[in-house]
């Protein structure tokens, strides 16, 4: 099974199984000289939860994070570092029945049909919700390494539902406001019509999807190769990778097909000595390379495929229809916990990126 690497300086290999031991990550390419401490990574993890009942599955999730290497007297030493978390709150015997009957609108049958009766369908495996624990590891240190050129990365709920956001925040209203909400979004009134939707469609046997919009402030003009390499095929390349992600879109997005050349352009203007544009129609990125401005990608989460309402499904051993309600501890919408992997996810493609391109040197400049 390949395909667990992604990066070319700062390559990230995410490992483990949702019910195995560990779900972890190696990170290799990680410049020498930044400061890095377990503490840094478990404040990510430990927000990765929101703390509110009803929104989120009945499941602990107490996650420790262990660093085994490549950091020596509270920085790293450029060697590859790997980060683990134990898997504690495993049930597995209620993944019984998915062996038999596989859920509508998750990997179990896709999976099932690749590797037969080695498939590791426990918690769904490597398709599980629960690997991407090793992108937010490696996340945080993607971003610690952006902030050391002044560049930040930030996610937050834009829509759950029908329920949406309609103005985009300012950087600090995102920083200040999102976790303050459980759904992770800084419209503090907006954030309780979402919860109000989510707690509702959980009383349904339900789920509901919803929209993360990720902003990185600060990228300098230039970043970014040709073509296959371009920043935005490896934005949304990762962003497509996570589970449940099912639409990226940039700037005006789907919406640019709607305009006329006339209104999607993005005027440029001088303002103090610097090009910038009136509007940011493309989401900060031209022809694969990042223009200055904010670079702006939203992504589509589907509903939680896992629901105790009752659907249709199949008895593949005994080839003939059946229904399933699925049981087990599942969210009834994992927007909120998809956001601040949607932000690790884009400040690791961008951490290599700027590693390319020699904006992030190989050692840093240690402030002591
Ligand atoms: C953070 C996170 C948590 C998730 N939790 C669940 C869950 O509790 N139950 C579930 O059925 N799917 C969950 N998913 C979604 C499934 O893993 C995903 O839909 C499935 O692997 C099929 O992949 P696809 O939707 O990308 O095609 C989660 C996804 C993420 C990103």
């Amino acid at each position: 099974m390949a395909g667990n690497s992604i990066g070319k300086e700062f390559v990230v290999t995410t490992f483990g199984e949702s019910h195995g031991r560990v779900v972890g990550v190696v990170l290799d390419g990680c410049p020498a000289g930044l400061p890095l401490s377990e503490t840094d990574v478990q404040t990510e993890l430990d927000r990765r939860i929101p703390s509110k009942t009803g929104i989120v599955s009945g499941r602990i999730e107490k996650d420790r994070v262990n660093i085994q290497s490549g950091v020596f007297n509270g920085f790293t030493t450029g060697a590859p570092i790997s980060m683990t978390v134990e898997n504690k709150e495993t049930q597995s015997s209620d993944y019984e029945m998915i062996k038999e009957m596989p859920r509508p609108g998750h990997a179990d049958y896709t999976a099932g049909i690749k590797y037969g009766r080695f498939n590791d369908y426990r918690g769904g495996g490597r398709f599980s919700g629960r690997v991407t624990v090793g992108l937010i590891m490696a996340g945080v240190i993607a971003k610690k390494l952006l902030n050391t050129v002044d560049v930040d990365v930030l996610a937050y709920t834009k829509a759950i539902g029908n329920v949406k956001m309609s103005e985009s925040p300012s950087a600090e209203e995102i920083k200040e406001r999102k976790y303050q909400t459980a759904v992770r979004c800084p419209d503090l009134a907006c954030a309780k019509r979402m919860e109000e939707a989510i707690i509702q469609v959980r009383k349904e046997s339900d789920s509901l999807g919803g929209i993360i919009e990720c902003i990185a402030f600060y990228v300098p003009a230039g970043v970014g190769d040709p073509l296959f390499d371009s920043l935005d095929a490896d934005i949304a390349k990762i962003l497509l990778s996570i589970p449940a992600v099912k639409g990226v879109e940039f700037g005006a997005g789907f919406e640019a097909a709607e305009l006329k050349g006339s209104e999607n352009n993005d005027a440029y203007r001088i303002q103090q000595g610097k090009v910038i544009t009136s509007t940011n129609k493309s989401g900060g990125i031209l022809g694969g390379m990042s223009s200055g401005m904010p670079i702006v990608v939203r992504v589509a989460v589907k509903p939680t495929p896992s629901i105790g309402k009752e659907q249709k499904t199949v008895n593949i051993h005994k080839m003939k229809d059946a229904t399933i309600k699925v049981t087990g501890r599942h969210d009834p919408c994992v927007v909120p916990k998809a956001v601040p992997v949607v932000e690790s996810a884009v400040a690791i493609v961008l951490a290599d990126h700027m590693i390319r391109a020699g904006i992030l040197p190989k050692v840093l400049k240690v402030k002591e």
